[in-house]
């Protein structure tokens, strides 16, 4: 316990990492309910840490050494959440061939995650009380009691109350699982901890991948704490390696930062490049990942593509010949025909061609270019053709 007690060596073997007064609070919260056997509630908007802290709260308890399980209630169908949970007896229902042990058996002696209770349904609700009140489980389709030693950490995103109001959770459960209630603020109050996060997420992120990487300008920390992270700290880490990937070798200013974060007008990373769902959070963190260097590789693919259009084009001007795609109409008056100058003016003129082609119908002119909208899109503005 002695060494747990220095708050950054904790942090670090937690990987739960904060400077604010609400997380330190937190951390003590924690190191007094781990060792107990008490079940836990945690609360907290998505991507806050609920299940960095349910780890914690197992690896601080004398359980440490015996297993862990992880139970998302909202992924498993309801149907046979019951059957996973308690497991079930052979012949029960259709398909079960066998006999089949639950989590709960599979956790005996450790700690059981059930995240997402919200959405369990209710007549688990009741089975999972029962459990909770008598430590013991019977299978489905079983008929006698199994003593089963578990302890139980729930997490929630959703507001337990409310649904106990709309009679879509159980009061008589929600009372018993709220007694130790653990709630992690979301990001936007307790910015205090941003700093530290983006340290702990780069220096995770450039040791793992082996990247050389110069850091964040310290306007551009700050800058961070401006916007409201509605992904919490998810989101936040998803910034931070997607920063460092797209800034290669380069010191991260603030300009980067502002013009992600959109942060004069107000708008979430989450519009400029969307989390996927029905994804574990680390797999959901890769894709995006991923997600930024392929449409920055579909970039280049295109603007090359086009390149390749313009000398063409440009061969097919001096030859006489038009312009535009085999199927499209051939412009009325050619005396609107593209004078080539410079390379960009040349994209410039033939952007505006087709534009008016289509009577300004940008969906149309980005096909017909074989551009994406997207690129279509900032090409405007650049030539101010918006
Ligand atoms: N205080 C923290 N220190 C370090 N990493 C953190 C902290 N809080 C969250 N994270 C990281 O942020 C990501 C999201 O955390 P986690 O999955 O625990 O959130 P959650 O509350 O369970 O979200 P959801 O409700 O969407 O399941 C993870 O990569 C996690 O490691
Ligand atoms: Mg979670």
């Amino acid at each position: 316990m002695e060494q747990t007690q220095n708050p950054e060596i904790l942090q670090e073997k937690l990987g739960f990492f904060g400077k604010s007064p609400q997380i330190e609070e937190l951390l003590q919260t924690i190191l007094m309910v781990a060792p107990t056997d008490l079940s836990v509630l945690i609360t907290g908007e998505s991507g806050t840490g609920k299940e960095v802290v349910a780890n914690a709260i197992h690896r601080l308890s004398k359980r440490k050494d015996k297993p862990l399980i992880s139970v998302n209630c909202g992924a498993i169908p309801e149907g046979i959440l019951e059957s996973e949970l308690f497991g079930h007896e052979k012949g029960s229902f259709t398909g079960a061939i066998a006999q089949r042990k639950g989590y709960f058996e599979a956790a005996d002696g450790g700690t059981i995650f059930l995240d997402e209770i919200g959405e369990m349904p209710l007549n688990t609700q009741v089975k999972l009380l029962r459990v909770l009140e008598t430590s013991e489980i019977m299978r489905v389709g079983g008929s006698k009691s199994i003593k089963v030693d578990v302890r139980v950490i729930a997490a929630t995103n959703k507001n337990l109350e409310e649904a106990v109001r709309n009679n879509e959770f159980r009061r008589d459960l929600y009372f018993r699982l709220k007694a130790i209630t653990l709630q992690i603020p979301p990001l936007r109050k307790r910015k205090e901890d941003i700093p530290i996060l983006v340290k702990k997420f780069s220096d995770e992120f450039v040791r793992k991948n082996q990247i050389y990487f110069k850091g964040f300008a310290p306007e551009a920390i700050e800058l961070l704490k401006q916007y409201d992270w509605p992904g919490n700290v998810r989101e936040l880490k998803n910034f931070v390696e997607t920063a460092i990937i797209l800034n290669r070798g380069e010191i991260i200013h603030s300009s980067y930062v502002r013009s992600v974060l959109n942060l004069n007008q107000h708008s979430a990373t989450q519009e400029f490049l969307p989390v996927p769902l029905n994804k574990s959070p680390d797999q959901a963190e890769r894709e995006l990942i991923y997600r930024t260097l392929i449409s920055l590789k579909l970039d280049i693919t295109e603007i090359k593509q086009m390149l390749a259009r313009l000398i063409q084009a440009q061969m097919d001007l001096v030859q006489n010949k038009v312009i535009f795609p085999a199927d499209s109409p051939i412009p009325q008056d050619d005396s609107k025909e593209v004078k080539p100058t410079s390379m960009s003016a040349m994209e410039r003129e033939l952007i505006k061609e087709t534009l008016k082609k289509f009577n300004g119908n940008r969906r149309k002119t980005a096909k017909a270019l074989q551009i994406s909208e997207r690129t279509l899109y900032r090409k405007l503005n650049e030539y101010g053709l918006s």
